[in-house]
């Protein structure tokens, strides 16, 4: 795994946009896999800022995981999150743009039917990531399976609570969300990881350090042939 240390987000946020730029440049008909939560925002801000003349009309965007139980026009779906945050601004097409469908009737076919979407697609070739404090990628909480695919995770009591921040109620925090699976992430062609903060030296530190286990999800990309990890000053304060 590269690291790339960083001062701090703001910095991080430059780095991975211009990672991506250049990728989109270089590749017009990529597959991007993209993140949501506090972590990439500065990314998509920084990639619109930095989008003329950037080739768009081609690459395609799967997003990692969806909460259960929200619609696409829910204010905290991660739909909405992304309409707002990139996809408007950047004016992509909706054809070009895919999440799971958090509030399907049947969640295990909309969970098989997103991972099919995903092969259909060619896979991923550059796959954004964000961590959680308890070392999870997308929704994939401790204990998952690496051989996972996209899935219905129960979320644990950590996860709701930091991510009860974006809501107005923590109590209208969904339960479970669908998440690509570890062996999906784990199948993109280049994974480019970002962390920001002391609230994430922990896991960055294990995750470069600690051995690899399913209790510690982000650590299976040890693994990996090609991961950047991007983090600044405060998260690579443990190392
Ligand atoms: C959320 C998302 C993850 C994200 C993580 C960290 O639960 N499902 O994709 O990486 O938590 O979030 P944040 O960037 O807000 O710290």
């Amino acid at each position: 795994m590269e690291v790339i240390a960083v001062k701090n987000e703001q910095e991080m946020s430059e780095k991975a946009a211009s990672i991506i730029a250049a990728q989109i440049t270089d590749n017009p008909d990529i597959v991007l896999g993209l993140a949501t939560g506090g972590t990439p925002e500065g990314t998509y801000r920084e990639w619109i800022r930095n989008a003329a003349g950037l080739p768009l009309s081609r690459l395609q965007t799967f997003n990692l995981d969806e909460y259960a139980g929200l619609s696409p026009n829910h204010p905290n779906s991660y739909h909405r999150y992304m309409e707002e945050k990139l996809f408007r601004p950047l004016e992509l097409r909706s054809g070009q743009t895919h999440l799971p469908k958090g509030d399907a009737d049947d969640l295990q076919a909309e969970a098989r039917r997103y991972e099919q979407d995903i092969q259909e697609g060619g896979g991923i070739d550059l796959q954004l990531l964000g961590i959680g404090e308890n070392g999870h990628i997308g929704f994939n909480e401790p204990g998952t399976s690496f051989d996972s695919r996209t899935h219905i995770v129960k979320l644990k009591p950590s996860t709701r609570e930091a991510n009860a921040r974006f809501f107005d109620d923590k109590e209208e925090v969904p339960y479970h969300a669908v998440t690509m699976g570890i062996q999906t992430i784990m199948e993109s062609r280049h994974i480019l990881l970002l962390a920001s903060g002391t609230r994430k030296q922990e896991a960055v530190t294990n995750l470069l350090e600690g051995k690899i286990n399913e209790d510690f999800p982000a650590s299976v990309l040890q693994n990996h042939p090609y991961v950047t990890i991007i983090a600044d000053e405060a998260a690579l304060s443990g190392i």
